[in-house]
């Protein structure tokens, strides 16, 4: 079987390797020529750990292709996944732009019977609006003797683990109507048997809409537990214990329930924006969903404030931050807390070194008037206080004599707590974590 995957980023690139690693022949597509160069020259685009490995194999097994000629890949395959960017505008729903004009390509070049699979996260009846894109696409071009099913696969894969999580998925969901296109992604997933990871089969919109549910949900496991640590903070409990004890409780679960500075990466925030916006359209509102979206703004305020309240006023200090990525293990900064907390404290007239082990590219772009620095201790040296932001590994373990002696004030807000406050007290420093 031959696969088609256009948009190669975080997912695309990940699901096209991955079907590569279960010996099917995938092509991989995408509109920027400097990403298929680099690809075809054998460099990995994003940071992602264990993908470089799994891209160099199957490469070399000649079952990988990437190419920005989406018309041949189209034509040479039988399963066309769509994992292009749905991006939120302005008023939170969803840019469905680069979906459709993806939907109107295929359209216009098929030569056979095609599934076209969104892989896409996007709201709910949008794999039906595919389906009419490329109908009327294919009528235009007088392809008519031509036809096409649609499915929806939404993607669950977490950036930082996404080769082990495509490998070993804990639910693969399938939302199509058509049996001959059941019965092709049953086929294509079938490796997966193996390890009996279940296939759930549903209606498209039940597709659609499991893949908004589950990211909305845990987005509110997030929200809750930081309400709960803001209420710690006031009434002298520990959020931590608060939270490993309900985690201990089967029917909550220890996931998803530790106090920080809110969610971010290129999916929650856009999700939850976007389940509010679509369900308005359909004449429900999402309460709950909204009220986790409030509070995940508010957080990343809240902060701000926590800084300020241990270093005092900000303007002209010094602030150090560690961690620029949303979350460790990915060079991912889109819609990071981290980013965005590293702003306003501009904003309020701080001087800002930082550092991050994968993300400083990325933060380039989008941070300005900022030292950038080699590592944790250069950070350290000279500011003001010294901000844990992203939980990286390496910086779990610092040095903490080095980094007393290097601050220029012993003062340590750690956003992802990480460390414990009493220890941290007791090696001197002026320390603050989240909700304890
Ligand atoms: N990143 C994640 O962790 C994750 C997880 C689950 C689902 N998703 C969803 O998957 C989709 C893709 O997300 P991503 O993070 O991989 O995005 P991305 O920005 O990393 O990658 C998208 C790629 O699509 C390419 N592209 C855009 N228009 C194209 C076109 N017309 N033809 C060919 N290529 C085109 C872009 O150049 C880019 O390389 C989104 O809907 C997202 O919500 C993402």
């Amino acid at each position: 079987m031959n696969v088609a995957v256009i948009g190669t980023g975080y997912v695309g690139l990940v699901t096209g390797s991955c079907f590569a690693e279960f010996g099917i022949n995938v092509t991989c597509v995408d509109k920027d020529e400097d990403k298929i160069k680099r690809l075809n020259e054998g460099e990995i685009p994003i940071y992602e750990p264990g993908l470089e490995e799994v891209v160099r194999r199957n490469r070399n097994a000649g079952r990988l292709h990437f190419t920005t000629d989406v018309r041949s890949a189209v034509q040479s395959s039988l399963v066309i996944f769509i994992a292009v960017p749905t991006p939120p505008q302005p008023d939170g729903s969803t840019d469905l732009s680069y979906v459709d004009q993806v939907a109107k390509t295929i359209g216009e070049h098929l030569n056979g019977y095609k599934v076209v699979v969104t892989k896409s996260t996007v709201p709910v009846k949008t794999t039906h609006r595919v389906k009419r894109i490329i109908d009327e696409a294919i009528a235009a071009s007088g392809r008519e003797r031509f036809r096409c099913s649609v499915a929806s696969n939404p993607e669950f894969l977490r950036e930082g683990s996404a080769v082990e999580d495509f490998m070993r998925p804990d639910r693969v969901v399938v939302g199509a109507e058509d049996p001959e296109a059941i019965a092709i992604l049953r086929d294509l997933y079938k490796p997966l048997n193996l390890i009996e990871v279940p296939l759930i089969i549903t209606s498209i919109p039940t597709a659609e809409l499991i893949k908004y549910a589950s990211n909305a949900f845990l987005a509110t496991k997030i929200s809750f537990i930081n309400e709960i640590a803001n209420l710690s903070e006031e009434v002298g409990a520990d959020v931590h214990q608060v939270a490993k004890a309900m985690g201990l409780d089967g029917r909550i679960g220890r996931k998803f329930l530790h106090a920080g500075p809110g969610y971010g990466g290129s999916c929650f925030p856009k999700d939850t924006l976007s389940l509010v916006q679509f369900s308005r359209e359909f004449g429900v509102e999402q309460r709950i969903v909204s009220a986790v979206v409030a509070v995940n703004e508010d957080q990343r305020n809240r902060m701000v404030l926590k800084i300020e309240r241990l270093v005092g006023e900000l303007e002209g200090k010094q602030i150090g931050v560690l961690g620029l990525s949303y979350k460790p293990n990915t060079d991912d900064v889109r819609d990071s807390p981290a980013i965005d907390i590293v702003q306003k404290l501009q904003d309020r007239g701080a001087k800002i070194k930082c550092f991050d082990p994968e993300a400083m590219d990325n933060a380039k772009r989008l941070l300005k008037d900022v030292q950038f620095c080699e590592n944790a201790y250069d950070v350290a040296e000279g500011s003001d206080g010294l901000v844990l932001a992203t939980e990286w590994n390496e910086f779990r373990k610092l040095d903490l004599d080095r980094v007393r002696e290097l601050l220029a004030e012993p003062v340590i807000v750690d956003l992802r707590n990480v460390y414990e406050p009493a220890e941290m007290e007791r090696q001197g420093f002026r320390y603050t974590g989240v909700g304890r």
